[in-house]
Parts: structure tokens; sequence; C-alpha cells
């Protein structure tokens, strides 16, 4: 928990400190402490109570010879989670208890008094070492007990510690905050809007921000030059572990700027935020093109903490009679791999396993073989040669992993084969921290016809492409660039159109007409007809980072009041149902109430 230094700070009037901070040099001194009952012990006539505040615990005993009697009774009464305030005095403990920052005092209580008595929590919040956490759905559904653990107590402190630093940066560069509207216009991100109806307006809706992105490029043209916000964004999408439909950003634009730029200024935040978390960062962070990345990862957010690259073998295995590969070849694909140094000690078994990630990836099939003293083995070892193994690097101990066919196809099931060979090796990391940038992202995805934005649509093509936008939109790099930490993707951003006729351009390329440009994106155009900086910039997922920096296996960890998978918030209960009065009020009336669950 959050060690408080400054006594004074914590002073209130029902309270002379925390407890946190008590040892050997208050022995003597006469506290009034007050918290909650994390755990008791009666002993019979003696009595411990762990006293819990935020600042951490404290061993107060109660005994006959040193308790008020009626305070002794009531300790008696006392139970977990009850909030108690206590004053005596501190003195050594006849046995220190190492595991406690303040293991080696107590507080023997003069007097006691209960201020409020609690129910028996539905969670423990007290566990002993071997128990295991309560499920996740309990603990949400039980949020206000989960969060009295020291874990998310900690969680929590480090995010504002982190949003702290983060504005305190922003600031020295010379960046603005400035807030943006929660009942807005659709911004694209890529995700369904979260809808709010309009009372005044029946029939019109607002959409909560999937991003300020709109806004921050008209405040550009509005001249401020470099802002930035701690903005809460709104998605209603797919939830995964790393995704939640409301989360933070740290999101920043800035006027007359080349990528350069906003990755130089993000470096040196990323710097400031990685020390306060004592994780490292050097600087400058390697980069990578996104077709670099896509060739040798197989991923947009390769995870440099440890090797394994894919290699290309179209080449190597030419001369290979199998029919697999052959075909693959000739309908235009490439045979590439992933040499694993001593992975022929793998049992068949874990090879199938990393095989069937691959397959689950995309891959129809993976092939392996592996050198050994004894020889070869494998699905395709037997149309191996010895040379075929020294050419693609493969020594006596390795294990060779092989995916045939285009691509697009065969990268994420690469990408997948790597991540569970490195797990299946337990490979040691080559590094703990592994940052990375990937730049020149595709301007578009998808095939002519029907192409979507590659990020957003206000992403520039980069110059060198300009002129495929007619041609070839597809083969069109961009000016964007993500930041990448040990495979998850902590930001994205890009250098934006500041020219109305190359934006409706590319909102034309993606299919829109004029008529849905002008109703959907007017007021962006009509902002850049008002004298555009060239500007560009950047939004830094909060949550995750300070999920990766804490280590926590969900970014509920690092969210007070979180939403489950289902987008459901288990402890206030929301969404729910509103009566048909509040409906009409609206002019609204529900049709179906089909995918409750
Ligand atoms: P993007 O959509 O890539 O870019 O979002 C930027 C970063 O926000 C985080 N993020 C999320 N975190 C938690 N839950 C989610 N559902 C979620 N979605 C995104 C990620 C991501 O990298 N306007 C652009 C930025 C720009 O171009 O400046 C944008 O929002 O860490």
């Amino acid at each position: 928990m959050t060690r408080m230094s400054d006594h004074d700070i914590e002073r209130t009037s029902l309270r002379s400190r925390m407890v946190g901070g008590l040892g050997r040099a208050d022995i003597g001194t006469e506290p009034r402490l007050a918290g909650w009952v994390h755990r008791r012990r009666d002993l019979g006539g003696l009595l411990f109570v762990d006293l819990r505040d935020r600042s951490g615990l404290l061993q107060v005993s109660f005994g006959p010879d040193w308790t008020e009697p009626e305070s002794l009774a009531a300790a008696h009464e006392l139970g977990p989670e009850d909030v108690i305030a206590v004053t005596g005095r501190v003195e050594r403990r006849p046995e220190a208890n190492p595991e406690l920052s303040t293991g080696e005092v107590e507080l023997r209580a003069v007097r006691m008094e209960r201020l409020s008595a609690a129910r028996v929590p539905a969670i423990p919040v007290y566990r002993a070492p071997e128990e295991e956490l309560p499920s996740e759905e309990l603990r949400l559904r039980h949020r206000v007990l989960d969060l009295r653990r020291a874990e998310l107590q900690r969680n929590l402190s480090l995010r504002h510690k982190l949003i702290l630093v983060a504005r305190r940066y922003m600031d020295e560069q010379g960046f603005v905050e400035v807030e943006t509207p929660i009942l807005t216009k659709p911004t694209p991100e890529g995700a369904r809007d979260y809808l709010v109806p309009s009372r005044v307006h029946e029939g019109e809706f607002y959409a909560l921000p999937q991003s300020p992105q709109i806004y921050k490029q008209i405040l550009m043209v509005a001249g401020f030059d470099r802002y930035f916000q701690i903005a809460r964004c709104f998605r209603d999408e797919d939830l995964r572990a790393d995704r939640q439909p409301e989360f933070t950003q740290i999101d920043v634009e800035a006027s007359f700027v080349e990528p350069d730029d906003i990755l130089g200024w993000m470096e040196g935040l990323m710097a400031a935020l990685a020390e306060v978390a004592a994780v490292d960062a050097p600087l400058p962070f390697p980069r990578m093109t996104w077709a670099e990345a896509m060739d040798r990862y197989g991923s947009d957010r390769p995870d440099l903490r440890y090797g394994l690259p894919i290699e290309d073998w179209t080449g190597t295995t030419a001369d290979v009679d199998f029919r697999i590969l052959r075909s693959a070849v000739e309908g235009g694909g490439r045979v590439r791999g992933i040499r694993v140094p001593g992975g022929a000690r793998l049992s068949r078994k874990e090879i199938e396993a990393v095989e069937s990630e691959a397959k689950g990836a995309g891959v129809p099939g993976l092939l392996w073989a592996k050198r050994t003293v004894e020889g070869t083995s494998g699905t395709i070892s037997k149309f191996l040669t010895d040379k075929h193994f020294d050419d693609m690097n493969a020594a006596v101990g390795d294990l060779l992993l092989l995916a045939a066919g285009p691509d697009r196809v065969t990268s994420p099931g690469l990408a997948a084969t790597r991540a569970a060979a490195a797990r299946a090796m337990d490979l040691p990391l080559e590094r703990e921290h592994a940052w990375l940038w990937v730049t020149h992202f595709p301007l578009f995805e998808g095939a002519d016809g029907a192409l979507a934005p590659g990020h957003h649509p206000f992403v520039m093509p980069h110059p060198d492409d300009l002129r495929l936008l007619d041609s070839d939109p597809s083969a069109a790099r961009s000016l964007a660039y993500d930041l990448v930490y040990n495979g998850t993707e902590f930001g994205s951003g890009s250098i934006r159109i500041h020219d109305g006729a190359l934006q409706r351009k590319v909102l034309r390329t993606l299919g829109l007409s004029e008529e849905e440009i002008d109703r959907k994106f007017g007021f962006l155009l009509e902002a850049l007809a008002a004298g555009a900086p060239p500007h560009g910039g950047i939004a830094l997922g909060m949550d995750r980072i300070v999920q990766r920096f804490v280590g926590a296996g969900s970014l509920r960890d690092v969210v007070a009041f979180p939403k489950t998978t289902a987008a459901r918030a288990l402890f206030e209960g929301a969404p729910g149902p509103v009566t048909d009065a509040e409906l009409s009020e609206l002019g609204l009336r529900v049709v179906g109430r089909g995918g409750a669950s």
C-alpha cells in the first residue's frame, strides 16, 4: 500500500496520523489511529487486531492491563471490516513481524471506539497467504470490498502518479490541456458508437466520443499549436482482456510537425512514466517499418523480448518435392518459418500444441522437422536433406517450423507460432522491456472496392505514395506509427491530412459519396478550409500502460469500476432498463430485448 511520509498530511480531525509509517522511532508516542479491522485474533485474555488504512497495516493489542474495560469488551465484539478509532501507546513488539512494514511495533490500545459496524463481508478482504482470490465475477459484484485489496490500492495509486507525471511532462513541453465534448457527433475509430438520445430533439442522437480525434484536429486549425488531454473514450466493440468499453487516452496533437517530433515527445513521456514504475525505457526506441514487422514477426506489434524471427525459405526449399510447398509457391505464396534453437527437445505433443495455436490463428497447417544426433524427424523431415537443414541454419538440436502460403494467411499463423514456441521453450527473455516504434502503416486495409481505413480516415498518405491513390490505393503507405511495448500496442498516431481536397479524395476512395462526406465530415472540412497548419499527433492507452507496468492480467485490475467482457458493470448494475415514461419522454420505444445476458 502507499506509504505516506508526511504525518501532517495524514492528520485529520478524527486521527493524528496513518499507520503505515509507524516504526521504532515512534515508540512511546500516543497516536490516535483510525481504519478497518483487517484481521482479529482473540486469545481469550489478549486480543490482536490488524488495523488497516490506506497506508498499510499495524498490529493493535488489547489486554486487561492496558485497555480500558469498556473498550476491551467492545474489542471482543469487533468483526472483520468494522471501522474503528483507537488511541494508545506505540511499543516494541516482543517478536517482530518481518512481513509488515510496521512489524517492529504495535499499538497498545487504551481506548477504542467502533465508528461503523460492517456486515459479514461477502468476499474476504483478509486472506491467508495460501488462500485463492474469489472468482472475478464475485469480486466485481462486491467491488467495494475488492478495492480494499492492497494490490488494487497500489495499482490505482500508481495510475494516479502516472497521470500526474504525464500532465506535468506535457505542460513542460508547452502542451495545453483542452477538454473536448462527451456529447458529440460520431468519430470514426472503427468501433460502434454509444448513442445518447436527445430529449429536446426527438429522434436525434449524440454519440459518445470514440476519441477526441476530430476535435483535436480542429484545435490545431484554431491555433492551439500543442494540445493534450487525459481523455475518456467510449467504444461499443467486442471486449477482450486488453479492451474496455470506456477507457482513458493520453491524447496529443501538435502543429507544424513531422513524425520525428511526435515520436521524440512520446519517448520523453514514456521515459518519465517508466521511471515512476521502475520500468527500463532506454531511448531512443528502435523503429521498424510495418512491412518489416509483418515480414520478420508476422505482426504489427511484435514482442521483441525474445528472438525467433520469421525467415523466408522459399528459395532454400525450391527443390523440395513436397506438394503443399509447391502449390503454395505456385499460387504466389512463400515458404516461411521459424528456427527454434534447441527446439528438438520439444516432444511431439508440445509441438502439436504449438501447431494448434498456429491453426487457431488461421494457417491450415504447420510443418515441422527436428534435427537430432539420431537423425531427423517430423512431418516434413523426410523431404529435407542435410543441405536443406544447413541452408536453414538448423544445427543438431534445432527445430524448424514452416508454413507455406500467401503472407496474409501465414503471417498471423507464424506470429502465433513464434509466441507459442517461445512459451513452450520457456525461453529466457533477451530483455525484460522491449519498446518499438512501428512506422509506415498501410493507408488502407482490405481489397480495392471494399477499402477501410488502415487506422482512421484522417491519416496523411506517405508523400511518395500519393500517386497510388488513383492507381493502386491498397498499396499506399501512410505517415502512421504505433508504439509497442512487449507485444502490446500502447499507442497509435499519425500526421494528418490538412488539405481539404486530399481529405475528400481519401474519403471518396473509402467509398463515401459527396453527400455522406458533407453530412459526416462537413464540420472538419469547413475547419480545414479555414487555413489549416500541417499537424499530427498520437493517443496512448493509459489503462494498458498501467496494466503492463504493474503486470496486471487484465485492464479491470487498473480501473476502479470496470465492465465485464459482456460490457456489464456488476457492482452498480449497468446497463439497466428504464421506465416506459422515461422512454416516451425521449420519443423512444424498445422493440426487442434480444441479446440480453
Ligand atoms: P486508437 O484507436 O489506436 O487511436 O487508440 C489509441 C490507443 O488507445 C488504446 N485503446 C484502448 N484501451 C482500452 N480499451 C479499448 N477499448 C481501447 N481502444 C484503444 C490503445 C490504443 O493504442 N484518435 C486515434 C489516435 C490518433 O490518431 O492520434 C485513436 O484513438 O492503447
